[in-house]
């Protein structure tokens, strides 16, 4: 089965302003797909172009086997696309707005598909309400209800949480991870790199107009180092004694309160060699911790700036 998105050397420029400038990636059907970037990187135009809202300057891209240029009426036949601004009618119901895009899309029975989209997103009490009523999250869910009707191969997503509370992003992550579990590819653009974590099985950083970085999160957390050891000693002895034996071979600080912070690469190696080197020594660290790279660290790294930066 060919993937379910295949992008090339796509490059898109508005007059002088190159947005992208070579972008290549591919989604495996059935998956759940990351672009992650700051504001104004291009995730947009990424997702206008492989909807085809918008043609690229150069490359390909290919959705459910269809060219985005060539083939435009079998990629919109294979898609459904939720922007970032909720496109739910204000002045009709929950019910009604569903039933409408039902018979848009020529479903056979749009009233029963409508009943069902309520229940499994939660809006069932809400159904008949205005959606002018409605909260940021309740629109949000609305609007991917309404853009799996007719069953789409590939559904796009962009920024499907910004504007919504800790507790309503939960809700939406569970929504987006029932749609992978029916089969749906999920291309989803987000500045969250704890959703990307979180939900992504691919992760692609777009970072001034190409992918820097893509991999499964655990994949790109590797690009950084493994993550820091720290150890404290129940006394100034044992502190400077172990200080003595682990400086020989790794890269130590020493913090005031009898803790040493250790570079390591990680792995389980090199764990154990360290404590192997306490034990022979016979010192007992009274506390060990370890902080292991986040993607916080890889978006520092690859892009030279904290996402508050952005
Ligand atoms: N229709 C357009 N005409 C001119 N410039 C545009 C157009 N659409 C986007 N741009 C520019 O292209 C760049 C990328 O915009 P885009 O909307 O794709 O970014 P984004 O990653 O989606 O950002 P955000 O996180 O803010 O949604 C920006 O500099 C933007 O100003
Ligand atoms: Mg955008």
């Amino acid at each position: 089965m060919k993937p379910a998105i295949v992008v090339r050397g796509l490059t898109k420029a508005f007059k002088e302003n190159s947005v992208l400038k070579g972008v290549d990636f591919t989604v495996d059907r059935g998956t759940i797909f990351a672009l992650l970037g700051s504001n104004g990187a291009g995730k947009t135009t990424t997702i206008n172009i492989l909807t085809t809202l918008m043609t690229a300057d150069g490359g390909e891209a290919a959705v459910n086997g269809f060219d985005v240029t060539k083939e435009a009426e079998r990629v919109r036949q294979s898609i459904s696309l939720t922007g970032q601004f909720a496109a739910v009618d204000d002045m009709l119901s929950a019910r009604e707005n569903l039933e409408l895009i039902g018979d848009l899309r020529h479903v056979t029975d749009s009233a029963k598909t409508a009943t069902d989209l309520l229940k499994e997103f939660d809006l069932v009490d809400a159904a008949d309400r205005r959606v002018v009523t409605f909260s940021g999250g309740m629109r949000r869910r609305l609007d991917i209800a309404m853009s799996l009707i007719g069953s789409p191969a590939i559904i796009f997503l962009d920024e499907p949480t910004t504007g919504l509370d800790p507790e309503a992003r939960n809700k939406m992550w569970q929504t987006i991870q029932a749609l992978a579990k029916r089969g749906t590819t999920v291309f989803l653009t987000t500045q969250y790199l704890e959703e990307a974590d979180e939900l992504a099985d691919t992760i692609a950083l777009l970072h001034q107009g190409t992918i820097v970085a893509k991999g499964t999160s655990a994949e790109l957390k590797k690009l950084v180092p493994g993550g820091l050891i720290k150890l404290t000693f129940p006394g100034e002895s044992q502190f400077k004694a172990a200080q003595a034996v682990l400086k020989k071979d790794y890269a130590v600080t020493s913090g005031d309160d009898l803790t040493l912070t250790i570079t390591t690469d990680g792995s389980v190696t090199h764990l154990v060699e360290l404590f192997v080197r306490l034990r022979d020594a016979k010192l007992e660290p009274t506390n060990f911790s370890q902080q292991i790279p986040t993607l916080d660290d890889v978006f520092f790294k690859l892009t030279g700036s904290t996402k508050e930066e952005n």
